[in-house]
């Protein structure tokens, strides 16, 4: 199984993660928390560069992320907080990227880089823009950003979850129902 945790920062996401992978460590259910990108592209995505720039540094960090799931999603549950969904929402459609490359060529470039392997569920955790810029306190390049940018997240998100079969989770809940919803779901 895997299953990937998606939405705009501070919408809760991390703790869904971590509530879905104690559930699965108290029924002895192995699995792996990954998370993208990887820690030795961070420095890099923390430059000011164009979505472009960024966008291929996204891929290069998932090829790597998909070569270590290859070889062990036979064995263990994979769950990823953030992946392809991030780069199709902030990089492509909010970032623009799809000026210079199309739907057809994104889902190209996606399958070469995730290695043609099958995604079980996406959950995007979907929560007012206003509640999540409150929640952020962190500095980062991306959570500098004004509230209008999370306003266009959250629509991608909604948008992009039509096209690509994304399951909307609603995050105004507590995070216990929450996971209640997700686990349901995935019939665990
Ligand atoms: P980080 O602090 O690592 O994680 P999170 O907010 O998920 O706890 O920040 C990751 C940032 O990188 C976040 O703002 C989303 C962004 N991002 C992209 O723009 N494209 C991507 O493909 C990925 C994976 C993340």
């Amino acid at each position: 199984m895997i299953i990937i945790f998606e939405g705009i920062d501070g919408c809760g996401k991390t703790t869904q993660v971590k509530l879905l992978c104690n559930y699965l460590k108290k029924n002895k259910i192995k699995y792996l928390k990954l998370k993208e990108p990887t820690k030795e592209f961070k420095d890099i995505l923390n430059k000011n560069l164009p979505p472009l720039f960024h966008f291929f540094i996204f891929n290069a960090s998932r090829f790597l992320v998909y070569s270590k799931i290859k070889k062990l999603k036979d064995k263990y549950w994979i769950i990823i907080d953030r992946s392809f969904p991030s780069t199709f929402v902030y990089q492509w459609y909010v970032g623009n990227v799809k000026k210079y490359i199309n739907k057809e060529m994104l889902l190209k470039i996606n399958k070469l880089v995730t290695q043609n392997i099958k995604i079980d569920k996406v959950f995007v955790i979907d929560i007012d823009p206003e509640v999540a810029y409150k929640r952020i306190k962190r500095e980062s390049l991306f959570e500098r950003k004004p509230l209008e940018y999370f306003k266009k997240l959250k629509d991608a998100y909604l948008k992009l979850s039509k096209d690509f079969g994304w399951k909307i989770i609603d995050g105004n809940d507590s995070p216990e129902n929450i996971n209640f919803k997700i686990r349901k779901i995935l019939k665990i």
